[in-house]
């Protein structure tokens, strides 16, 4: 498949999805963007990889106010910077800078994803 036309249609999804934050992504194009921004490197939906399992960070912050804007900042600046607890291991999420970038919206949308996982 052509990869320029991929990427352009995919960044159009991405850019309806952020101007309509009520409607959820569908759950394969985001499980996309999470393979192209290199998630699943690090974690899996269920079950420990070097990361937490998606569903189990859902489970851990199912009903906290503010655990959106805190996962997408963990998204995008990971949690190595100073004062982050150590909370899932010793291992820490390496900043955007080591990782795949993603931008804010995307970070929106994975953090969404995944705090949608809940069981
Ligand atoms: C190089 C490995 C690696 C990659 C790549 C990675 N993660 Fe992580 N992630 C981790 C580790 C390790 C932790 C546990 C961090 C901690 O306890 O400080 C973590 C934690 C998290 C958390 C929970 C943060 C918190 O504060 O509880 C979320 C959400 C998350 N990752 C989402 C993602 C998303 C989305 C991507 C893709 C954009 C991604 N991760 C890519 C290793 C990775």
């Amino acid at each position: 498949m052509n990869m320029r036309l991929t990427a352009a249609a995919t960044a159009l999804g991405w850019a309806f999805a952020a101007a309509t934050p009520a409607l959820a992504g569908d759950s394969s194009s985001i499980e996309k963007l999470a393979t192209d921004k290199m998630c699943f490197h690090c974690h899996e939906i269920k079950g420990e990889k070097r990361g937490p399992a998606f569903e189990d960070i859902a489970r851990r912050y199912a009903g906290q106010a503010d655990a959106r804007p805190r996962l997408v900042k963990a998204v995008q600046a990971g949690t190595t910077g100073p004062g982050v607890m150590r909370h899932w291991g010793n291992l820490k999420m390496p900043r955007d800078a080591d990782r795949v970038p993603v931008s804010e919206a995307e970070a929106e949308q994975l953090v969404d994803y995944i705090l949608g996982l809940k069981k």
